[in-house]
């Protein structure tokens, strides 16, 4: 049987001591890094950019996951492709043209990730499914970290699961967005891959542990 994996997110570390994070982060058991980039159109929020990339690409060791949040993200996959990233993983309701954009990014080298919003379907993915690497669910509204998981989502991880095995696809599925300790275990049953989680990792004494724990789901 498969173990889940486990990527924290660094929008809820403190920016003041990025490389002790990446550092802790670099030593633990995470599978990746997931980084969320945020422009205050398409989510309310505004993460950070570039600068920060280039940091993150100087100090961690760990495969790099781009989230963004942005409107029309082709404007951006080639300049981001570069700071070393394995994953670009794009709004579906960011995209005009979906299938387009997911083919720019695997022609960029990177893998394919698409996500959709809690209120959106799954319909939107029947055509493009084959061709991803990564459907995540997010299991909150995208913006901000520290929000309560909307248990819909569940429903939702199973349904992706029959739509992967119906269409004879491989993607992976992840969650992103309130994932605990407390809920780890519904959502592996579920039938998800992997789990993001920020404030449940960052917010605890000892992150390395935190990580250990949601991999382990007790
Ligand atoms: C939300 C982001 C998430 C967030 C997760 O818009 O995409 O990756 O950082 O943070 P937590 O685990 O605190 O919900
Ligand atoms: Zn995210």
């Amino acid at each position: 049987m498969k173990n889940l994996m486990v990527a924290p997110s660094i929008l809820s570390t403190d920016f003041a001591y990025l490389g002790k994070t990446l550092e802790i982060i670099n030593r633990s058991g995470a599978d990746w890094l997931h980084v969320d980039i945020m422009d205050g159109m398409f989510v309310p929020n505004i993460s950070f950019g570039t600068p920060i990339l280039k940091a993150i690409a100087e100090h961690n060791k760990k495969p790099v996951e781009l989230h963004l949040m942005i409107a029309q993200p082709e404007r951006y996959l080639e300049v981001f492709s570069k700071y070393g990233v394995e994953q670009i993983t794009v709004h579906a309701e960011a995209c005009l043209h979906l299938h387009s954009v997911v083919q720019q990014i695997k022609s960029l080298g990177c893998k394919a990730g698409v996500a959709l919003n809690p209120h959106t379907s799954l319909e939107s993915l029947e055509y493009v499914i084959r061709d991803l690497d990564t459907v995540c669910v997010m299991a909150v509204n995208p913006g901000f970290g520290g929000q309560g998981f909307i248990p819909q989502t569940l429903e939702k991880i199973k349904e992706l699961k029959q739509l992967i095995k119906r269409k004879d696809a491989k993607a992976f599925i992840e969650v992103d967005g309130g994932v605990t300790r407390n809920n780890v275990k519904e959502i592996w049953n579920s039938g998800a891959d992997a789990v993001i989680a920020g404030s449940s990792i960052f917010n605890s004494e000892d992150p390395v542990k935190a990580i250990q724990e949601l991999k382990k789901h007790p």
